[in-house]
């Protein structure tokens, strides 16, 4: 038993760690079953989204609302702060 918990805490902390191999927000965990950094997915790469957003600094708010509303972008379930912070990330 002792065994099994320690194998979960090396996993549970090689994941933080895989954040940064992958160069991947934690917040945008729920997001990359459509997304991909920089491949077309389900949705488009979030390296494309942030170029065609770049300078517009009210982008990341109504797309938020569009995944509250579940229009113009397929609903997402979170929090306004998960969901910002998720849609920060992305755009960065
Ligand atoms: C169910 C699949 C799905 C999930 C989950 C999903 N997306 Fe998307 N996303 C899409 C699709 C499809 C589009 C393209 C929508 C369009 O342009 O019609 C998109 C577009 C976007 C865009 C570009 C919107 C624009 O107007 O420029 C951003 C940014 C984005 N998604 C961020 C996120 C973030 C952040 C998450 C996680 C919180 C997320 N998505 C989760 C499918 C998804």
């Amino acid at each position: 038993m002792k065994k099994v918990l320690m194998t979960v805490a090396v996993a549970v902390s090689a994941g933080l760690a895989g954040g940064v191999v992958l160069a991947q927000d934690p917040a945008l965990k729920k997001c990359m079953g459509c997304h991909d950094m920089d491949k077309k997915k389900v949705g488009p790469s979030f390296k494309d989204v942030a170029a065609k957003n770049k300078g517009n600094k009210d982008a990341a708010t109504a797309i938020v609302a569009k995944m509250k509303d579940g229009k113009g972008h397929p609903k997402v379930a979170g929090t306004d702060d998960e969901l910002k912070a998720a849609v920060a990330a992305a755009l960065k």
